[in-house]
C-alpha cells in the first residue's frame, strides 16, 4: 500500500512544494489545513483535508482514517500573527503540537518532522550560531518553536518517537506569507518582477540568515531520509545564505534592468530582522546527513526569476 505522510499546514508555502518530491518517491501526501485551499500547486494524488489542528476530534479522525506513517508538522502561526494573537499562537503552535506528538506516539508513527526557526534564538547573539547556543527567543513565535523542539526531544528520549527538526533560516519563496516582515527577500523578487520596483524596509547592511525554498525541501528530505544511526542530534541548524539586503538588491537589479530597488528603513522592522541570527554553524548537519546548500545567492536569484517567468 502507498505510504501516507500527514503534512499539517498542508495548504502552506513549504507543504505544497514538498508534495512533488514525495510523490516522486511514491508517497501520498495527506494535506491537513484550516485554509480553504492550498496557496500553490500540489502533486497529483494528494488528498486535502480541511480541519483545525486545535480541534482534537479533527486530528483523531485523521489518524483513525488514514494511519499516516510519517508526520510533517508545518502548521504554525508565523511571527507577526503570533504577536497579534498570542492565545491562538499558543493553541496552534504549542498545544496542538503536543496533541499531535501524543497521537504520533499512540499510533506508532515512524518519523516526525518539525520545522523550527532562526527565531528560536534571541538576545545578544554571536555572529556564528552553534546548535547548542542558549535559546532565549525575543518573540512568542520563537518561544513556541523552542518549546516544541524540547517536547520533541522529550518524546524521542522517553517514548521512542523518531523526532527530527531543523532550525530554518528565513525562507525565500514565491509562496511566502507576504505579510510577514521576514518575507522582505521574497517580496523584493515578486514586486520587482511585477511592478519594476521595491522599497526595502530593512537596512542595507541587514543580513539575517536566508535559505531558498528549494534548499529547504532538499534539507527536509535529507534529514527525514537519513539513517537513524547516523544522527547524533535531533535538532539541527542549517546554513545557506547570509547576504546583506544591499547585496540582495544588487542581484535582483542585475536581472531586471531599469528596476528601482531602494531603501526606506523602518526601524521597528529592521530591528526585528537584525535581532535574528546571521549565520549558522551547520557542521553537525553536514557531518550527520550530508547537508549541503545547493543555492548560493546567484543561483537562487536566477532560479527565482526563471520561476516567475514560468
Ligand atoms: N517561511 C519561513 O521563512 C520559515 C522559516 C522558519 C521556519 N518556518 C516554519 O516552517 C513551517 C511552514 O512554513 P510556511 O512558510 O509554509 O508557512 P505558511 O504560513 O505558508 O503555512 C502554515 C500553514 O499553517 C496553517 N495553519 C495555521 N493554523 C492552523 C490550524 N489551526 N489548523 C490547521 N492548519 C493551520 C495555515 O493555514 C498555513 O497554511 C512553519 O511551521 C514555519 O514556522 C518557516
Amino acid at each position: 500500500m502507498q505510504p501516507v505522510y500527514l503534512i499539517t499546514g498542508g495548504a502552506g508555502n513549504l507543504a505544497c512544494q514538498l508534495t512533488f518530491p514525495l510523490a516522486e518517491r511514491g508517497i501520498r501526501s495527506l494535506l491537513f489545513d484550516v485554509a480553504a485551499a492550498p496557496v500553490a500547486p500540489v502533486a497529483a494524488g494528494c488528498q486535502y483535508v480541511r480541519g483545525d489542528l486545535t480541534v482534537a476530534e479533527n486530528l483523531q479522525a485523521v489518524f483513525r482514517d488514514h494511519a499516516p506513517r510519517v508526520v510533517i508538522h508545518f502548521a504554525s502561526l508565523l511571527s507577526a500573527a503570533s504577536e497579534a494573537d498570542r492565545r491562538t499562537a499558543w493553541d496552534v503552535n504549542v498545544t496542538a503540537a503536543f496533541a499531535l506528538l501524543e497521537l504520533a506516539v499512540a499510533h506508532g508513527v515512524e518519523r516526525f518532522f518539525f520545522p523550527s526557526s532562526l527565531a528560536a534564538y534571541g538576545g545578544q547573539l554571536p555572529d556564528l550560531i552553534s546548535d547548542d547556543d542558549p535559546q532565549w527567543p525575543d518573540g512568542l513565535y520563537g518561544v513556541t518553536k523552542t518549546v516544541v523542539e524540547r517536547l520533541g526531544v522529550y518524546y524521542f528520549r522517553s517514548h521512542g518517537l523518531d523526532f527530527r527538526a531543523l532550525r530554518l533560516p528565513i525562507v525565500v519563496s514565491r509562496y511566502a506569507h507576504m505579510g510577514a516582515a521576514s518575507s522582505y527577500a521574497s517580496r523584493a523578487f515578486m514586486e520587482t518582477a511585477k511592478q519594476g520596483s521595491f522599497v526595502f524596509q530593512v537596512r542595507p547592511e541587514s543580513r539575517p540568515a536566508l535559505i531558498y525554498a528549494r534548499d529547504v525541501i532538499g534539507a527536509v528530505l535529507g534529514l527525514l531520509e537519513a539513517p537513524t544511526e547516523q544522527l547524533q542530534r535531533r535538532v539541527y541548524n542549517i546554513q545557506a545564505l547570509s547576504p546583506t539586503a544591499a547585496e540582495l538588491a544588487a542581484v535582483i537589479a542585475a536581472r531586471y534592468p531599469g528596476a528601482s530597488l531602494t531603501f526606506q528603513t523602518d526601524p521597528q522592522i529592521a530591528d526585528l530582522i537584525d535581532s535574528w541570527p546571521r549565520r549558522f554553524d551547520d557542521s553537525a548537519a553536514r557531518r550527520d546527513w550530508n547537508w549541503r546548500s545547493a543555492y548560493d545567492l546567484d543561483a537562487m536569484a536566477s532560479d527565482f526569476v526563471t520561476s516567475l517567468q514560468d
